[in-house]
Protein backbone atom coordinates (compact mmCIF):
# COMPACT_ATOMS: atom_id res chain seq x y z
CA UNK A 1 0.00 0.00 0.00
CA UNK A 2 1.31 3.64 -0.87
CA UNK A 3 1.96 5.75 2.05
CA UNK A 4 2.56 9.33 3.16
CA UNK A 5 5.50 10.70 5.44
CA UNK A 6 3.91 13.50 6.55
CA UNK A 7 6.63 15.56 9.03
CA UNK A 8 5.59 18.27 12.25
CA UNK A 9 5.82 21.55 13.24
CA UNK A 10 6.70 22.40 17.06
CA UNK A 11 3.85 24.15 18.99
CA UNK A 12 4.60 26.84 21.77
CA UNK A 13 4.08 24.37 24.41
CA UNK A 14 6.40 22.01 23.24
CA UNK A 15 4.68 19.54 21.09
CA UNK A 16 4.73 18.25 17.45
CA UNK A 17 1.94 18.71 15.66
CA UNK A 18 1.98 16.83 11.57
CA UNK A 19 1.76 19.72 9.10
CA UNK A 20 -0.71 18.31 6.82
CA UNK A 21 -4.31 17.11 8.60
CA UNK A 22 -7.25 15.00 7.42
CA UNK A 23 -10.10 17.34 7.52
CA UNK A 24 -13.93 16.27 8.73
CA UNK A 25 -16.25 19.11 7.94
CA UNK A 26 -18.46 17.30 5.59
CA UNK A 27 -20.09 21.10 4.75
CA UNK A 28 -23.57 22.20 3.33
CA UNK A 29 -25.22 20.66 0.03
CA UNK A 30 -21.60 20.29 -1.38
CA UNK A 31 -22.78 18.23 -4.03
CA UNK A 32 -25.96 19.64 -5.39
CA UNK A 33 -25.37 22.97 -7.50
CA UNK A 34 -26.15 26.22 -6.06
CA UNK A 35 -26.54 29.22 -7.35
CA UNK A 36 -29.17 32.18 -8.40
CA UNK A 37 -31.88 29.72 -9.36
CA UNK A 38 -31.38 27.16 -7.02
CA UNK A 39 -29.95 28.59 -3.53
CA UNK A 40 -27.88 27.23 -1.21
CA UNK A 41 -29.90 25.48 1.57
CA UNK A 42 -27.19 25.33 4.18
CA UNK A 43 -28.58 21.87 5.00
CA UNK A 44 -25.71 19.66 6.71
CA UNK A 45 -24.29 16.76 4.39
CA UNK A 46 -24.93 13.77 6.14
CA UNK A 47 -24.92 12.02 3.22
CA UNK A 48 -21.61 12.19 2.75
CA UNK A 49 -20.56 9.97 6.41
CA UNK A 50 -20.22 6.65 4.94
CA UNK A 51 -17.85 7.80 2.21
CA UNK A 52 -15.83 9.80 4.66
CA UNK A 53 -15.71 6.72 7.10
CA UNK A 54 -13.56 5.16 4.52
CA UNK A 55 -11.45 7.67 3.79
CA UNK A 56 -10.41 8.50 7.25
CA UNK A 57 -9.73 4.87 7.60
CA UNK A 58 -7.79 4.99 4.27
CA UNK A 59 -5.91 8.14 5.56
CA UNK A 60 -4.76 6.15 8.77
CA UNK A 61 -3.78 2.98 7.20
CA UNK A 62 -1.71 5.63 4.76
CA UNK A 63 0.14 7.50 7.18
CA UNK A 64 -2.19 10.44 7.94
CA UNK A 65 -1.67 11.03 11.77
CA UNK A 66 -3.47 14.56 12.24
CA UNK A 67 -7.56 14.65 12.72
CA UNK A 68 -9.44 17.75 12.39
CA UNK A 69 -13.00 17.30 13.97
CA UNK A 70 -15.40 19.48 15.89
CA UNK A 71 -18.38 19.23 17.89
CA UNK A 72 -20.29 20.99 14.75
CA UNK A 73 -19.06 18.16 12.06
CA UNK A 74 -21.32 15.87 13.94
CA UNK A 75 -18.42 13.35 12.71
CA UNK A 76 -17.04 13.20 16.64
CA UNK A 77 -18.71 9.68 17.19
CA UNK A 78 -17.58 8.25 13.36
CA UNK A 79 -13.64 9.61 14.47
CA UNK A 80 -13.72 8.21 17.96
CA UNK A 81 -14.92 4.69 16.35
CA UNK A 82 -12.56 4.51 13.25
CA UNK A 83 -9.46 5.86 15.43
CA UNK A 84 -10.26 3.04 18.60
CA UNK A 85 -10.39 0.82 15.66
CA UNK A 86 -7.18 1.53 14.18
CA UNK A 87 -5.64 1.00 18.30
CA UNK A 88 -7.06 -1.75 18.88
CA UNK A 89 -6.03 -3.54 15.35
CA UNK A 90 -2.44 -1.96 15.95
CA UNK A 91 -2.26 -0.13 12.97
CA UNK A 92 -1.45 3.29 15.15
CA UNK A 93 -0.96 3.90 19.10
CA UNK A 94 -3.16 6.66 20.56
CA UNK A 95 0.13 8.81 21.43
CA UNK A 96 1.04 8.97 17.53
CA UNK A 97 -2.41 10.37 16.70
CA UNK A 98 -3.23 14.13 16.40
CA UNK A 99 -6.77 14.98 17.10
CA UNK A 100 -8.02 18.24 17.45
CA UNK A 101 -12.05 19.26 18.29
CA UNK A 102 -13.75 22.61 18.75
CA UNK A 103 -15.64 23.95 21.10
CA UNK A 104 -19.08 25.46 19.52
CA UNK A 105 -20.48 29.26 20.57
CA UNK A 106 -23.22 27.69 23.04
CA UNK A 107 -20.44 27.10 25.28
CA UNK A 108 -18.76 30.07 25.93
CA UNK A 109 -19.27 30.87 29.59
CA UNK A 110 -16.13 29.80 31.84
CA UNK A 111 -17.57 26.32 33.33
CA UNK A 112 -19.41 25.52 29.77
CA UNK A 113 -15.96 24.77 27.87
CA UNK A 114 -15.38 22.09 30.64
CA UNK A 115 -18.60 20.70 29.81
CA UNK A 116 -18.25 21.04 26.33
CA UNK A 117 -14.70 18.77 25.95
CA UNK A 118 -16.05 16.26 27.82
CA UNK A 119 -19.09 15.59 25.79
CA UNK A 120 -17.18 15.64 22.51
CA UNK A 121 -14.38 13.04 24.55
CA UNK A 122 -17.71 10.81 25.39
CA UNK A 123 -18.84 11.14 21.74
CA UNK A 124 -15.22 10.16 20.40
CA UNK A 125 -14.80 7.79 23.11
CA UNK A 126 -11.13 8.85 24.21
CA UNK A 127 -9.62 9.93 27.71
CA UNK A 128 -8.09 13.57 25.63
CA UNK A 129 -8.02 15.02 23.00
CA UNK A 130 -4.63 16.76 21.45
CA UNK A 131 -5.77 20.09 20.68
CA UNK A 132 -8.92 21.65 21.44
CA UNK A 133 -9.76 25.30 20.14
CA UNK A 134 -12.24 27.92 20.45
CA UNK A 135 -14.30 27.87 17.37
CA UNK A 136 -15.34 31.16 16.81
CA UNK A 137 -14.68 34.55 18.96
CA UNK A 138 -18.66 35.45 19.15
CA UNK A 139 -20.84 33.47 21.76
CA UNK A 140 -24.38 32.67 20.54
CA UNK A 141 -27.24 30.91 22.18
CA UNK A 142 -29.06 27.86 20.57
CA UNK A 143 -31.41 30.32 20.14
CA UNK A 144 -29.49 32.85 18.31
CA UNK A 145 -29.24 35.24 21.02
CA UNK A 146 -26.46 37.17 21.44
CA UNK A 147 -24.88 36.02 24.53
CA UNK A 148 -21.68 38.71 24.27
CA UNK A 149 -19.63 36.60 26.68
CA UNK A 150 -15.98 37.84 26.51
CA UNK A 151 -13.86 35.34 24.94
CA UNK A 152 -11.02 35.97 27.34
CA UNK A 153 -13.74 34.32 29.97
CA UNK A 154 -13.75 31.49 27.66
CA UNK A 155 -10.14 31.01 27.48
CA UNK A 156 -9.88 31.07 31.08
CA UNK A 157 -12.40 27.75 30.55
CA UNK A 158 -10.05 26.59 28.31
CA UNK A 159 -6.66 26.83 30.31
CA UNK A 160 -8.65 24.68 33.28
CA UNK A 161 -9.40 21.76 30.56
CA UNK A 162 -5.96 22.27 29.79
CA UNK A 163 -4.78 21.71 33.60
CA UNK A 164 -7.07 18.81 34.06
CA UNK A 165 -5.41 17.26 30.71
CA UNK A 166 -8.60 17.04 29.12
CA UNK A 167 -6.70 18.52 26.04
CA UNK A 168 -3.11 18.60 25.81
CA UNK A 169 -3.17 21.90 23.74
CA UNK A 170 -5.28 24.78 23.60
CA UNK A 171 -5.91 27.22 20.82
CA UNK A 172 -8.35 29.40 18.92
CA UNK A 173 -10.20 29.44 15.41
CA UNK A 174 -11.40 32.32 13.32
CA UNK A 175 -9.50 34.86 15.47
CA UNK A 176 -8.44 38.47 13.70
CA UNK A 177 -5.50 40.48 14.46
CA UNK A 178 -6.83 42.36 17.63
CA UNK A 179 -8.80 39.92 18.63
CA UNK A 180 -5.15 37.69 18.43
CA UNK A 181 -3.29 40.92 20.33
CA UNK A 182 -6.20 41.43 23.04
CA UNK A 183 -5.92 37.48 23.59
CA UNK A 184 -2.20 37.10 23.83
CA UNK A 185 -2.27 40.07 26.36
CA UNK A 186 -4.45 38.53 28.73
CA UNK A 187 -3.97 35.05 29.22
CA UNK A 188 -2.15 33.09 31.48
CA UNK A 189 -1.38 30.09 28.81
CA UNK A 190 -1.00 31.28 25.04
CA UNK A 191 -3.29 29.95 22.08
CA UNK A 192 -1.05 27.04 20.71
CA UNK A 193 -2.91 27.74 17.26
CA UNK A 194 -5.26 30.25 15.64
CA UNK A 195 -6.93 28.18 12.91
CA UNK A 196 -8.25 30.29 10.20
CA UNK A 197 -9.31 30.62 6.33
CA UNK A 198 -6.05 30.49 4.59
CA UNK A 199 -5.25 29.67 0.42
CA UNK A 200 -4.24 31.42 -2.67
CA UNK A 201 -6.72 34.14 -2.66
CA UNK A 202 -6.70 34.43 1.20
CA UNK A 203 -3.19 34.89 2.31
CA UNK A 204 -3.78 36.44 5.72
CA UNK A 205 -0.03 37.54 6.00
CA UNK A 206 -0.48 40.06 8.62
CA UNK A 207 -2.27 37.55 11.04
CA UNK A 208 0.23 34.99 9.78
CA UNK A 209 3.81 37.14 10.53
CA UNK A 210 1.65 38.35 14.13
CA UNK A 211 1.15 34.73 15.26
CA UNK A 212 4.25 33.98 14.07
CA UNK A 213 6.42 35.90 16.00
CA UNK A 214 4.83 35.51 18.85
CA UNK A 215 5.04 31.62 18.35
CA UNK A 216 1.62 30.89 17.25
CA UNK A 217 0.65 28.45 14.77
CA UNK A 218 -1.33 28.95 11.90
CA UNK A 219 -3.48 25.92 10.98
CA UNK A 220 -5.42 26.54 7.42
CA UNK A 221 -9.13 25.77 6.97
CA UNK A 222 -10.35 25.64 3.54
CA UNK A 223 -6.85 25.56 2.25
CA UNK A 224 -8.30 24.74 -1.70
CA UNK A 225 -10.14 28.55 -1.00
CA UNK A 226 -12.38 28.26 -4.27
CA UNK A 227 -9.74 26.10 -6.41
CA UNK A 228 -11.78 23.35 -6.22
CA UNK A 229 -15.21 22.74 -8.97
CA UNK A 230 -17.22 21.86 -5.71
CA UNK A 231 -16.26 25.96 -4.14
CA UNK A 232 -15.83 27.90 -6.91
CA UNK A 233 -18.57 30.28 -7.82
CA UNK A 234 -19.05 32.86 -10.79
CA UNK A 235 -17.53 35.64 -8.73
CA UNK A 236 -14.33 33.48 -7.18
CA UNK A 237 -10.94 34.95 -8.35
CA UNK A 238 -8.18 32.96 -10.18
CA UNK A 239 -6.16 30.93 -9.99
CA UNK A 240 -8.85 27.69 -10.94
CA UNK A 241 -7.64 24.15 -11.21
CA UNK A 242 -6.80 24.63 -14.90
CA UNK A 243 -5.06 28.15 -14.22
CA UNK A 244 -1.79 27.96 -17.08
CA UNK A 245 0.57 29.19 -14.37
CA UNK A 246 -0.28 27.12 -11.74
CA UNK A 247 -0.33 24.03 -14.13
CA UNK A 248 3.21 24.88 -15.32
CA UNK A 249 4.37 24.78 -11.76
CA UNK A 250 2.68 21.69 -11.29
CA UNK A 251 3.80 19.92 -14.21
CA UNK A 252 7.60 21.29 -14.00
CA UNK A 253 7.39 18.91 -10.66
CA UNK A 254 5.41 16.53 -11.79
CA UNK A 255 2.43 17.05 -9.30
CA UNK A 256 -1.15 18.53 -9.27
CA UNK A 257 -2.29 22.01 -8.80
CA UNK A 258 -3.82 20.57 -5.23
CA UNK A 259 0.03 20.20 -4.55
CA UNK A 260 1.22 22.72 -5.20
CA UNK A 261 -0.98 25.33 -3.57
CA UNK A 262 -0.70 22.40 -0.18
CA UNK A 263 3.20 22.51 -0.53
CA UNK A 264 3.32 26.34 -1.04
CA UNK A 265 1.43 26.31 2.35
CA UNK A 266 3.85 24.16 4.25
CA UNK A 267 6.51 26.55 2.83
CA UNK A 268 4.84 29.22 4.40
CA UNK A 269 4.93 27.51 7.96
CA UNK A 270 1.09 26.93 7.51
CA UNK A 271 -0.23 23.15 8.83
CA UNK A 272 -3.47 22.37 6.37
CA UNK A 273 -5.88 20.13 7.07
CA UNK A 274 -7.96 19.72 3.70
CA UNK A 275 -10.83 17.55 3.39
CA UNK A 276 -11.74 14.90 1.06
CA UNK A 277 -13.88 11.63 0.75
CA UNK A 278 -12.04 10.63 -2.40
CA UNK A 279 -9.39 8.28 -1.52
CA UNK A 280 -6.89 9.34 -4.28
CA UNK A 281 -7.36 12.45 -2.96
CA UNK A 282 -6.10 11.26 0.33
CA UNK A 283 -2.75 10.27 -1.18
CA UNK A 284 -2.49 13.22 -3.43
CA UNK A 285 -3.08 15.66 -0.77
CA UNK A 286 -0.48 13.98 1.75
CA UNK A 287 1.98 13.02 -0.85
CA UNK A 288 3.80 16.88 -0.98
CA UNK A 289 6.99 16.15 0.91
CA UNK A 290 9.81 15.56 -2.37
CA UNK A 291 9.58 18.67 -3.89
CA UNK A 292 10.37 22.41 -3.15
CA UNK A 293 9.04 25.99 -4.94
CA UNK A 294 12.04 27.92 -5.48
CA UNK A 295 12.10 31.58 -4.49
CA UNK A 296 10.42 33.10 -7.52
CA UNK A 297 7.38 30.40 -7.48
CA UNK A 298 6.52 31.47 -3.69
CA UNK A 299 6.24 34.88 -4.89
CA UNK A 300 4.25 33.89 -8.15
CA UNK A 301 1.62 32.18 -5.66
CA UNK A 302 1.18 34.77 -3.50
CA UNK A 303 0.46 36.99 -6.36
CA UNK A 304 -2.86 35.17 -5.85
CA UNK A 305 -3.83 37.17 -2.72
CA UNK A 306 -6.45 39.46 -3.65
CA UNK A 307 -7.99 39.20 0.52
CA UNK A 308 -11.03 36.95 -1.12
CA UNK A 309 -13.25 34.76 1.38
CA UNK A 310 -14.51 31.57 0.75
CA UNK A 311 -16.22 31.35 3.83
CA UNK A 312 -18.17 34.69 5.10
CA UNK A 313 -21.18 33.63 7.27
CA UNK A 314 -22.82 36.84 7.34
CA UNK A 315 -25.95 35.52 9.36
CA UNK A 316 -23.38 36.15 12.47
CA UNK A 317 -21.74 39.60 11.10
CA UNK A 318 -23.92 41.28 13.89
CA UNK A 319 -22.70 39.17 16.80
CA UNK A 320 -20.41 40.86 19.32
CA UNK A 321 -16.89 39.68 18.42
CA UNK A 322 -17.97 38.39 14.91
CA UNK A 323 -14.16 38.40 13.49
CA UNK A 324 -14.34 39.32 9.59
CA UNK A 325 -15.40 42.84 7.78
CA UNK A 326 -18.92 42.94 7.43
CA UNK A 327 -21.02 43.16 3.68
CA UNK A 328 -24.36 43.83 3.10
CA UNK A 329 -27.19 41.69 3.49
CA UNK A 330 -29.05 40.10 6.14
CA UNK A 331 -29.93 36.75 7.08
CA UNK A 332 -30.93 34.29 9.74
CA UNK A 333 -28.93 32.00 11.43
CA UNK A 334 -29.54 28.78 9.69
CA UNK A 335 -30.88 25.87 11.81
CA UNK A 336 -28.61 23.49 11.09
CA UNK A 337 -26.09 25.58 12.85
CA UNK A 338 -27.73 26.10 16.02
CA UNK A 339 -29.08 22.20 16.89
CA UNK A 340 -28.07 19.60 15.27
CA UNK A 341 -27.36 16.00 16.56
CA UNK A 342 -24.29 13.80 15.97
CA UNK A 343 -23.04 10.55 14.37
CA UNK A 344 -23.99 8.84 11.03
CA UNK A 345 -28.01 8.24 12.03
CA UNK A 346 -27.74 11.85 13.57
CA UNK A 347 -28.80 10.42 17.04
CA UNK A 348 -26.45 11.16 19.57
CA UNK A 349 -26.70 14.52 21.42
N1 LIG B 1 -12.34 26.37 12.01
C1 LIG B 1 -13.28 26.59 11.13
O1 LIG B 1 -14.15 27.48 11.29
C2 LIG B 1 -13.31 25.76 9.89
C3 LIG B 1 -14.09 26.19 8.79
C4 LIG B 1 -14.08 25.39 7.64
C5 LIG B 1 -13.33 24.22 7.59
N2 LIG B 1 -12.60 23.83 8.68
C6 LIG B 1 -11.79 22.58 8.66
O2 LIG B 1 -10.96 22.62 7.49
C7 LIG B 1 -11.20 21.44 6.70
C8 LIG B 1 -10.97 21.74 5.23
O3 LIG B 1 -11.72 22.85 4.79
P1 LIG B 1 -12.89 22.70 3.74
O4 LIG B 1 -13.50 21.35 3.86
O5 LIG B 1 -13.76 23.89 3.93
O6 LIG B 1 -12.19 22.94 2.32
P2 LIG B 1 -11.04 22.27 1.44
O7 LIG B 1 -10.38 21.16 2.15
O8 LIG B 1 -10.21 23.40 0.94
O9 LIG B 1 -11.87 21.76 0.19
C9 LIG B 1 -12.66 20.61 0.21
C10 LIG B 1 -13.10 20.33 -1.23
O10 LIG B 1 -11.93 20.09 -2.03
C11 LIG B 1 -12.05 18.86 -2.72
N3 LIG B 1 -10.70 18.31 -2.79
C12 LIG B 1 -9.92 17.87 -1.76
N4 LIG B 1 -8.73 17.46 -2.21
C13 LIG B 1 -8.74 17.66 -3.55
C14 LIG B 1 -7.79 17.41 -4.57
N5 LIG B 1 -6.58 16.90 -4.30
N6 LIG B 1 -8.13 17.73 -5.86
C15 LIG B 1 -9.35 18.25 -6.14
N7 LIG B 1 -10.28 18.49 -5.21
C16 LIG B 1 -9.99 18.20 -3.93
C17 LIG B 1 -13.01 18.03 -1.89
O11 LIG B 1 -13.69 17.11 -2.72
P3 LIG B 1 -14.03 15.58 -2.30
O12 LIG B 1 -14.29 15.52 -0.84
O13 LIG B 1 -15.24 15.28 -3.13
O14 LIG B 1 -12.84 14.78 -2.74
C18 LIG B 1 -13.97 19.10 -1.37
O15 LIG B 1 -14.94 19.41 -2.36
C19 LIG B 1 -12.64 21.05 7.07
O16 LIG B 1 -12.96 19.73 6.72
C20 LIG B 1 -12.61 21.29 8.56
O17 LIG B 1 -11.96 20.22 9.22
C21 LIG B 1 -12.56 24.59 9.81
Amino acid sequence: MARVNIPTFKLNDGRDIPVLGYGTWLGMDEDEASGPSKPFSFEFSAAGMPKMNEALSYAIDIGYRHIDTAHLYRMEPEVGKIVNKKIQDGVVKREDLFITTKVWHHYHREADVEVSVRDSLRRLNLDYVDLVLMHWPMSISQEGVDEKIDYLETWRGFEIVLQKGLAKSIGVSNFNLEQMKRLLANCKVPPAVNQVEINLNLGQKDLVDYCSSHKVLTVAYSPFGTMVPSRSAPNSPEPKLNNPTMVAIAKKYGKTVTQVTLRYLYQRGIVSIPKTVTHSRVLENGSIFDFNLDNSEMDTLAKFDVGFRTLRPIFWQDYENYPFDKVPGKMEIPESLRKWKNGINLDIE
